[in-house]
């Protein structure tokens, strides 16, 4: 047998060349179906949600023209401790809508704990109570709206 060592060098070279292809095709492969996978299951959208920061957006309580927007309530004083202990139930509106002197709401926590289960609000009472009081305090007699009388009833006796 003859040798030729010119050709087996050249037999090498092509294996080798057909080795690199193959294994850059794998690769292009692998990389194409990671991707697509990324895509396919939203771990892509994912990871460009995550440099947008969302939750910390929505975690972050906002407060547009001195009214926190989450509850409705003025943002002064203790509000956040009466934002947790008044909105657990019902919306901040039935709050907000109404005025009282610091008696008349505390009555208003008394019914509610006689009648629809509020818990006792401890220490966190007063707080609440002196926060609404000032905040929600009822109008100056002055300001008050006139009293519309559609109409008038005869009381029975
Ligand atoms: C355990 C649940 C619960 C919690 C907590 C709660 N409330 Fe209420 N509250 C109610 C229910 C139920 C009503 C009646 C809702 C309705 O009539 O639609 C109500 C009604 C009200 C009303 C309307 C009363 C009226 O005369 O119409 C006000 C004002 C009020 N709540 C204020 C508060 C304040 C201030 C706090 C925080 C101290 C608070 N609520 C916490 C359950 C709760």
């Amino acid at each position: 047998m003859v040798q030729n060592p010119k050709s087996d060098h050249t037999l090498l070279q092509l294996v080798r060349l057909v080795m690199a292809l193959v294994s850059l095709t794998v690769v292009l492969i692998s990389l194409a179906g990671l991707g697509y996978w990324a895509i396919d299951t939203g771990v892509y959208a994912q990871w460009l949600a995550e440099g947008e920061e969302p939750d910390e957006v929505e975690a972050t309580p906002q407060i547009v023209d001195g009214i926190d927007t989450m509850s409705g309530l003025i943002a002064e004083g203790e509000y956040e401790i009466v934002r947790a202990a008044c909105t657990a139930c019902h919306s901040g509106k039935l709050v907000t809508q109404n005025r009282a002197t610091a008696e008349g709401w505390t009555q208003m926590i008394r019914w509610m704990q006689e009648t629809q289960e509020l818990w006792d609000l401890g220490e966190q009472e007063a707080v609440i109570v002196d926060y609404l009081a000032t905040y929600y305090a009822p109008e100056a007699q002055g300001r008050r709206a006139p009293l519309n009388v559609e109409e008038w009833y005869v009381l029975e006796d």
